[in-house]
């Protein structure tokens, strides 16, 4: 014999009967089904700031003032979004890339008070009283970052789509160390994945902004 369920439960089941043989998983399905309608429900139908507040203030949109590029943006967001999506969404600065969302790969690079920081995995609540620079601070189509422009006469580029971190984080070593030998370039870029096998350019080109002579093979034998 077949029961007929009400809608709402239907909906989450997929389907608009159950059979009553199938009595235990059959209830299981239908408790499992009214306990998350009933919590879907509690939740959507409190869209009211004071709840959010309560039970989700990360969740809770409220103005973050961030200093960007030198420029001061009042942003209404929740504290807990990630500093990568503000920049591309919001700011629309899309220098910085979304390559693995977890801190792993480098690709959403920005410098934050002069050290390299991964966008993605940094909440923009934490941000404030902060000096953000992004890939578009650094220099414009005429007046490139002579970091930039080694990048350029090294040709430092396959796909690019690394570039944004590779220069951002080599960008953050330079502030701190105008001149660093290879082996701290190499050091400072290490975590920054490039899957095009463009690495001996880029060391290059970082080598050059630093006002260093690429190294031939055999010393960057050595160097390593
Ligand atoms: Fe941020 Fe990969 S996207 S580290």
């Amino acid at each position: 014999m077949k029961v007929q369920l009400p809608p709402a439960i239907a909906r989450l089941l997929g389907s608009a009967t159950i059979r009553r043989s199938q009595n235990w998983r059959g209830c299981r399905k239908i408790i499992s089904a009214t306990s998350l309608h009933v919590c879907t429900q509690t939740l959507f139908s409190r869209t009211d700031d004071a709840f959010f507040a309560t039970w989700c203030p990360r969740m809770t949109p409220d103005t973050i003032r961030l200093t960007v590029n030198g420029k001061v943006h009042d942003i209404a967001v929740a504290p807990a979004t990630p500093l990568l999506y503000v920049l591309r969404n919001d700011l629309e600065l899309n220098g910085a890339k979304f390559g693995c969302g977890l801190g792993e790969c480098g690709a959403c690079t920005v410098v934050i008070d002069g050290v390299a920081a991964r966008s993605c995995v940094v909440p923009v609540g934490s941000c404030t009283q902060r000096h953000i620079t992004t890939l578009e601070g650094l220099g414009t189509r005429e007046r490139l970052d002579p970091l930039q422009a080694a990048f350029i006469e090294n040709q430092a580029a396959q796909c690019g789509y690394c570039l944004n971190g590779m220069i951002m984080t080599a960008k953050a070593l330079l502030l701190r160390n105008a001149h660093p030998s290879e082996r701290e370039i190499r050091e400072a870029l290490r975590y920054n994945l490039c899957r095009c096998g463009t690495h001996v350019e880029i060391i290059n080109a970082v080598m050059a902004a630093a006002g260093r002579q690429p190294s031939s093979g055999s010393d960057r034998d050595a160097a390593i």
